[in-house]
């Protein structure tokens, strides 16, 4: 395994900077950037080395040699602002080829300035949400409606993002990579490592990602392939928060390496073709990214750690005519459903929340019982055909609108990676410098 050093950055050096248009146009250019843009000071420390992706090194072994296991978060504090709403987006993708070509009807009406989604008839209901989107442009849903969420997840917000709504109706076109559109997951990687740069005078920042998959209520990890990667456990920490157990948790320094390891698990989800959609997600995916960091000048019990999800769910279905395909949608309806379920008696105020009723709901409940900063982008499809499957996920996301939330920025005492890092380090230096001394010693003799 190639191991590198990450660079040590004081204030005073010159670093060639990240440009994130440069970044996401070698992305749409599929291609790696000419030159590899700075790596933002990520530890502090010249002495500490951590294994990168490198060309040469395999995925499976890098993902396995370079894991560790998730932490289990203990001990800390957190500040409460003031509570807000789940930010709610609606798309409506425009027809594609075989529906222009059966003359599919483009039902909705969709007027961004009011933020309104109507049936394009006289007397159907409106919908109201924060924003309305249409067309192909990815750029324009994550600069109004995410950008502002993944940044405050940089300032020590929890921060979570996902896509809901019916099979092939856009939600790994709004959410993932695709060569000639870039959607929230690059652009946000990108985002995070400008924030960074920006910030790493005075502050240091240690990055981690983790990428899971549940698949027929299964969670799989998307980042190992080994004994401990499939069909993990969701555990509660004795102060209440749930984790899952064995999920490996990569440190990144680079946006590359972030999206080699996106590329390497969505590789590795389970996508197939099916009556709806040529490349359909049959699962629903999680890609975290864990953030810590403290300011240069202080203490390390002002470690500040959050993380950010973004998520692509599986889309509900009809039934398929594919006994395999059945099945699996059988599962993403059935979780769908919980999730439907979990909103309602969440604005019901209701004492019991279901949400240990499915694997989504209960990763997702730390995000929906209040403590991050939550946008949702419901996807639609144009057509009539369609109609009632849209109405089903307008009414959603309009339940999702009058969820009430209070973000928090949390500061963890102890058991951080930053904090476990320089512990290391510092143990570490003391042992070389025993040594020496040692060395010493015996010469002298
Ligand atoms: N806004 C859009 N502009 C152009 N094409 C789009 C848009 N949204 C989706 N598409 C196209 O529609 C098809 C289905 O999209 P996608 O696979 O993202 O749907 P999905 O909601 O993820 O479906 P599933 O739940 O089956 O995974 C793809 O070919 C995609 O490129
Ligand atoms: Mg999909």
């Amino acid at each position: 395994m190639k191991r590198s050093r990450i660079p040590f950055l004081t204030s005073q050096q010159q670093t060639p900077s990240f440009s994130p248009a440069t970044f996401l146009q070698n992305m749409t250019d599929n291609q790696p950037p000419a030159s590899p843009p700075a790596t933002p000071l990520l530890y502090s420390s010249d002495s500490y080395t951590i294994s990168t992706p490198s060309p040469s090194s395999s995925y499976a072994s890098l993902a396995t040699s370079a894991s560790t296991k998730s932490l289990r978060p203990k001990l800390s504090k957190s500040t409460t602002i003031a509570s807000e709403n789940i930010q709610v987006m609606v798309r409506c993708r425009p027809p594609s080829d075989m529906e222009e070509q059966s003359h599919e009807q483009d039902c909705w009406l969709l007027i961004p300035e009011q933020g309104t989604v109507k049936l394009d008839e006289s007397n159907g209901t409106t919908f109201e949400y924060d924003r309305v989107f249409k067309g192909t442009d990815n750029t324009e849903i994550y600069e109004s409606g995410i950008q502002k969420l993944v940044r405050s997840t940089m300032e020590g917000y929890n921060g979570t993002v996902f896509a809901y709504g019916q099979t092939a109706s856009g939600k790994t076109y709004t959410m993932t990579r695709t060569a000639e559109e870039p959607g929230v997951i690059p652009k946000a990687v990108a985002d995070v490592f400008t924030y960074i740069e920006e910030e790493a005078i005075d502050r240091e920042f240690l990055l981690q990602v983790s990428y899971m998959e549940i698949y027929n209520e299964k969670i799989n990890d998307l980042l190992n392939t080994g004994r401990h990667s499939t069909g993990l456990s969701i555990r509660t920490t004795t102060h209440g928060q749930d984790y899952v157990e064995n999920l490996s948790t990569m440190a990144v320094t680079t946006p590359e390496e972030v999206m080699n390891y996106i590329e390497l698990g969505e590789g590795r989800r389970h996508t197939s073709e099916t009556d709806f959609n040529k490349n359909s997600s049959r699962s629903h995916t999680i890609f975290q990214l864990i953030i810590e960091s403290k300011p240069r000048m202080s203490s390390l019990a002002s470690v500040r750690t959050s993380r950010l999800n973004l998520i692509d769910l599986a889309g509900s279905e009809k039934v398929a005519t594919n006994t395999e395909r059945r099945q699996e949608g059988s599962f993403i309806n059935k979780s769908l459903l919980t999730l439907g379920k979990v909103i309602t008696q969440l604005n019901e105020g209701a004492k019991h929340i279901p949400y240990r009723d499915s694997k989504l709901t209960r990763i997702l409940s730390a995000s929906l019982s209040g403590n991050d900063r939550v946008a949702v982008i419901c996807t639609i499809n144009p057509a009539w055909k369609s109609k009632d499957e849209s109405t089903n996920t307008l009414r959603f996301a309009q339940g999702v609108k009058k969820v009430r939330i209070n973000p928090k920025i949390t500061q963890v005492a102890q058991n951080s990676r930053l904090q476990n890092y320089k512990e290391q380090i510092v143990e570490l230096e003391i042992q070389m410098q025993r040594k020496t001394e040692q060395e010493a010693e015996t010469k002298e003799r």
